[in-house]
């Protein structure tokens, strides 16, 4: 049978949507965990700028998202020396499986989709067809490439599922075995950073500029927003153990300091002789070191974007090479060449 693009034992593939700047929550998610893997696979990492279209979102906007988050992806490691770093929207082939997908999968699968009923449910003004289709071109993305994996945080696990659900519907109704299911590498290594102001809410831009740290904040704007970091919400909450404020704080100093200071401190918690504010100094100090390499690259990219944006292009091209094969053998298989 024809496979011309063999299933790749060491390739994985992830994609980001250029929404917002990435903060430190992202980076010590998936992002952190990508870059590790360029070690180890042949890496796929795509911006994911047709996704972004699902939200409402001026030209201007999105095109300079896109060139942002090309700037922050070589800035926390993603390197082309190792990976490919590409464009969903400049390889075609991405929409154009989709649409092949979208003929094997059936309404009913897609309205069940966690994201889908969610995002319905809070902008219900912005149900646009896309939505429903996200995890269908997200499926196409991923299997475009034919890859062994893909790492994701838990929030795409159903989508991963539903890639997995095209594979066999596609194999099954061509009579093929082409696509072979993706594995979902979900890192479990970082516990969920938190909203620094309301901790029991994941980081997010969207709850206020003083709820995340974003990758480039300088230090003292780190060290005031840690400083304003909501630890126990009242005196109710004293004596109950650690809030949960207390514990992100300490989840970041783990995530990003040294281990030997994080145990200290998590000892004078234990006994009662560590103020919330020594805390605040050591988190904020511990993240703004932490961030350093990557603020500092930042600054290098910001006085090449052009340099950036041509590591993209030629990324894509790469990509597309790749996209097109894997495409020639779908037309053959479904009987339009
Ligand atoms: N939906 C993913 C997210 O919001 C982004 C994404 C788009 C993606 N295409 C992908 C992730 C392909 C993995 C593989 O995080």
């Amino acid at each position: 049978m024809i496979a011309s693009q063999d299933f790749q034992p060491k390739r994985i593939l992830t994609g980001i949507k250029p929404t917002a700047r990435p903060h430190i929550g992202n980076f010590l998610g998936m992002m952190q965990h990508a870059v590790a893997l360029q070690e180890e696979y042949e890496c796929y990492f795509m911006i994911a700028d047709l996704h972004a279209l699902t939200i409402p979102i001026a030209p201007d906007t999105l095109r300079k998202n896109i060139e942002e988050l090309a700037l922050d992806l070589l800035a926390v490691g993603f390197d082309p020396k190792k990976a490919t770093l590409f464009i969903q929207s400049h390889v075609p082939e991405h929409s154009e499986l989709a649409w092949i997908f979208n003929c094997v999968i059936s309404v009913g699968e897609l309205e069940r989709m966690i994201e889908y009923k969610e995002m319905r449910e809070r902008f219900p003004e912005n149900a646009n067809a896309g939505l429903l289709d996200y995890p269908v071109l997200q499926a196409s993305d991923i299997l475009l490439y034919r890859p062994y994996g893909v790492p994701v945080g838990k929030d795409q696990q159903q989508h991963l599922e539903l890639t997995n659900t095209i594979v066999r519907r596609f194999n099954r109704r061509f009579e093929v075995e082409y696509f072979t299911e993706p594995k979902a590498m979900i890192y479990k290594g970082t516990e969920k950073v938190m909203s620094l102001r309301h901790p029991d809410k994941k980081m997010s831009k969207s709850l206020g500029e003083g709820s995340y740290i974003g990758l480039t904040d300088s230090p003292d704007l780190i060290r005031k927003k840690v400083a304003k970091a909501v630890t126990d919400s009242g005196p109710a909450e004293q004596g109950s153990g650690m809030s949960s404020g207390v514990k992100n704080l300490f989840s970041l100093l783990r995530a990003a300091g040294e281990p030997e200071a994080c145990r200290q401190l998590e000892e004078n918690y234990r006994e009662g002789s560590l103020s919330y504010a020594r805390l605040k100094d050591s988190v904020a100090e511990a993240i703004s070191e932490f961030l350093r390499p990557i603020r500092d690259r930042r600054a290098a990219w910001e006085k090449d974007r052009a340099g950036a944006m041509a590591i993209f292009a030629e990324g894509s091209e790469k990509a597309r090479a790749c996209a097109s094969a894997t495409m020639k053998d779908v037309h053959s298989i479904i009987g339009i060449r």
